[in-house]
């Protein structure tokens, strides 16, 4: 069996005493996808946070969080810097604030590919080439671009083509969808479930949406409170919840969806 590139165990994350990661475990192997759902507060990115040992000081971890065979509770900055981008990836909600205001667009997909050890004519041309699979046309333009100068989906596909320039075996996308239109939502999920199958890459997914989740995931973990309340296939978590909890969240996800659509309606 290969060993999982992601392995949580009992994770507990506090703040004053107060815990709002609590307990939690999971193991994601090579290639697989999981969703992690829950509303707002219940401890998703502190989670993903935590897997790529950047939790703001004032919070202590406990338990165990295993990248790529290596422990990364409690471990020393130069071993989180060795892991982050290349063991675990992310793609933030906001590329506004994940990207960088002030480099050109190019620069910044160029980075993880320097420290890879890339330069010179193979650089310039990898950074031709994740452009392009990321879908962003007109690539003279956009790697010569400042964000500002990009619209949202645009910058959301450099924050993936950044995190696939550093060759990740996982992804830690959290809510990478939530910022963007509908129809620019759809097609980044389109994007991100492209990349993956062709790189055979771990994709952790975090949303409040398990219809979104289910677009990518088969799998997932419901969080309440930093607590597991139910885990189990996507489609049978939408079909039949288990806990009050989940139900009143695919509930309320339904309820807002029927009252859009009577927005929407001329
Ligand atoms: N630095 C911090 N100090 C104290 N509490 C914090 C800190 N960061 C987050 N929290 C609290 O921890 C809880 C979980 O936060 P987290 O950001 O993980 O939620 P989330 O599930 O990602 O929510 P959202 O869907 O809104 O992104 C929240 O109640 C939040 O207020
Ligand atoms: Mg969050």
């Amino acid at each position: 069996m290969t060993a999982p590139a992601l392995q949580v165990d009992q994770l507990t994350v506090r703040a004053n005493g107060a815990a709002l990661v609590d307990g939690l475990s999971f193991d994601l192997a090579p290639g697989e996808r999981l969703g992690l759902i829950g509303e707002s507060g219940s401890g998703k990115s502190l989670t993903t946070l935590a897997i790529l040992g950047l939790l703001p000081d004032g919070l202590t971890v406990t338990g165990s969080i295993r990248l790529d065979g290596t422990e990364v509770v409690g471990a020393r900055e130069r071993t989180l810097v060795g892991l982050r981008g290349r063991a675990a990836a992310p793609v933030f909600q906001e590329p506004r604030t994940a990207l960088d205001p002030l480099m050109r667009v190019g620069r910044q997909i160029a980075l993880p590919m320097r420290r890879r050890g890339v330069s010179g004519r193979a650089l310039q041309g990898g950074v031709r080439e994740l452009v392009s699979q990321v879908s962003l046309d007109d690539a003279d333009r956009v790697v010569r671009a400042f964000p500002h100068e990009l619209s949202g989906g645009q910058r959301q596909r450099v924050a993936l083509a950044i995190a696939l320039a550093g060759e990740p075996r996982i992804l830690l996308a959290d809510e990478p969808t939530t910022a963007l239109d509908v129809s620019v939502q759809a097609d980044i999920l389109a994007l991100i479930d492209r990349v993956a199958r062709e790189r055979e890459m771990s994709v952790l997914f975090v949303s409040h949406d398990l219809a979104v989740v289910s677009q990518i995931a088969p799998r997932g973990l419901v969080m309440r409170h930093g607590r597991v309340v139910e885990r189990g296939e996507i489609s049978r978590i939408l079909a039949a919840p288990e806990h009050t909890y989940t139900a009143g969240l695919i509930a309320s996800a339904r309820r807002f969806e029927d009252a859009l659509e009577r927005r929407m309606r001329p």
